[in-house]
């Protein structure tokens, strides 16, 4: 059999051992520690003007955005259709509801004017949304002038789900950035990882420190244990922040190393009839965290589908994109605007495996499935 190739692999050396090594020999392992917050000094000093709370995982980070900004029970909340549940699975732990909206095609995520369509369209039937999600998929920023714009303009709080875009920027600006709150996630799969984890940023420090709090079952500072409120038991562990001090410095590598094989997927597909990739659109840089291609299956005469079982056939692991949300059952009572391009997306795309330590070699034995698809 072939050599196995996944989709998306962490990449460790000596740093995340040592630092492990570290956090078990002083006996430090839960959710308190030095390396919780260096990991968090790490990321304020990459992101300056912003506060960093880390937590257990990015969905949690969503959590507790909603939260604070006040998203109760009977609430709606915008939120992008073409992306992971967790994206929109905190609305309804807080007995809120998704509003899904549609992708536009220059960077998959959502579309402003359907937002705005939207909002206007829940405002007139006395339905004002509490917040808007918006997510950087893949890598992707969002189209943040339009957005930003938006959110001021109804004032409505944005959150930017930017699990899979940290290291993203648009016109400078880093992605995590440019709502009211943003989130990263560094599950094991992320561009860094932590195992499982996540971290809740925001320009707000009193926020920051209010999710902090929320992140520790919201207990009060006093010789025992108080609770005036209940909280949650999402803080990020020492032993994750150590692998993530350990990770964080070698996010600018990472990314260059993943931007770089999605250029020589580039390279090597771009010539056949059928096959697109997502450029970045003007001021938009992606991390790549996952290179994903279009298939026009008028054109190459094979589906994504196909393509995807002709990759498992040669151990090779591939991904459908995100199934749209408002066509989840599990989301099936939730409201849709849109046009169908995420489920045009959906039906036409795979990301390719897009690990930093993927050879070209590896990415010739994809191209040669690729060719014998096309030869059929
Ligand atoms: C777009 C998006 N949002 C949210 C999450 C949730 O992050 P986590 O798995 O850390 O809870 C993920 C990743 O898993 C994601 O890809």
């Amino acid at each position: 059999m072939a050599k196995f190739i996944p989709l998306s692999t962490p990449v460790f050396d000596e740093n995340e051992k040592d630092n492990i090594l570290n956090a078990i020999s002083i006996g430090k392992l839960a959710t308190s520690g030095d390396f919780i917050e260096g990991f968090e000094e790490a990321i304020q000093q990459r992101y300056q003007g912003i506060h960093a709370s880390v937590l257990n995982s990015g969905t949690s980070a969503i959590h507790l955005a909603l939260k604070l900004l006040g998203v109760v029970k009977g609430d709606e909340v915008m939120c992008q259709s073409l992306t992971f549940c967790a994206t929109a699975n905190p609305i309804n732990y807080l007995g809120a509801s998704p509003v899904f909206v549609d992708s536009e095609v220059n960077t998959w995520n959502i579309c402003p004017e359907n937002l705005s369509n939207a909002i206007q369209d829940r405002i007139s039937k006395g339905k004002k949304p509490k917040a808007i999600i918006a997510v950087d998929l893949f890598g992707m920023p969002a189209k943040y002038d339009e957005l930003t714009e938006i959110s001021k303009n109804f004032n409505i709080p944005l959150i930017e789900d930017a699990a899979e875009a940290m290291g993203s920027s648009m016109n400078g600006r880093p992605c995590g950035t440019f709502g009211e709150f943003g989130i990263f996630s560094f599950n094991g799969n992320k561009i860094i990882t932590t195992g499982g984890g996540g971290a809740l940023l925001s320009a707000n420090q009193k926020m920051v420190e209010k999710a902090k709090y929320y992140s520790i079952q919201a207990r009060e500072n006093y010789k025992y244990y108080v609770h005036n409120e209940v909280g949650f038991n999402y803080r990020m562990n020492n032993m994750s922040a150590a692998i993530g001090l350990a990770q964080i410095g070698k996010l600018d590598y990472k990314i260059e190393k993943r931007r770089s094989v999605y250029q020589h997927y580039q390279n090597l597909l771009s010539n056949i009839e059928g096959i697109t990739f997502l450029d970045e659109p003007n001021g938009c840089f992606s991390n790549r965290w996952l290179s994903a291609i279009l298939i026009d299956y008028k054109k190459t005469g094979f589906s994504n589908e196909d393509l995807r079982l002709a990759l498992l056939n040669q151990n090779i692991e591939s991904r459908y994109l995100w199934k749209p949300l408002h066509t989840q059952p599990s989301f099936k009572e939730c409201l849709f605007y849109g046009n169908g391009v995420s489920e045009n997306l959906f039906e036409s795309g795979l990301c390719l495996p897009s690990s930093e330590d993927l050879s070209l070699l590896d990415q010739e034995r994809m191209v040669d499935v690729i060719i014998n698809l096309l030869n059929k």
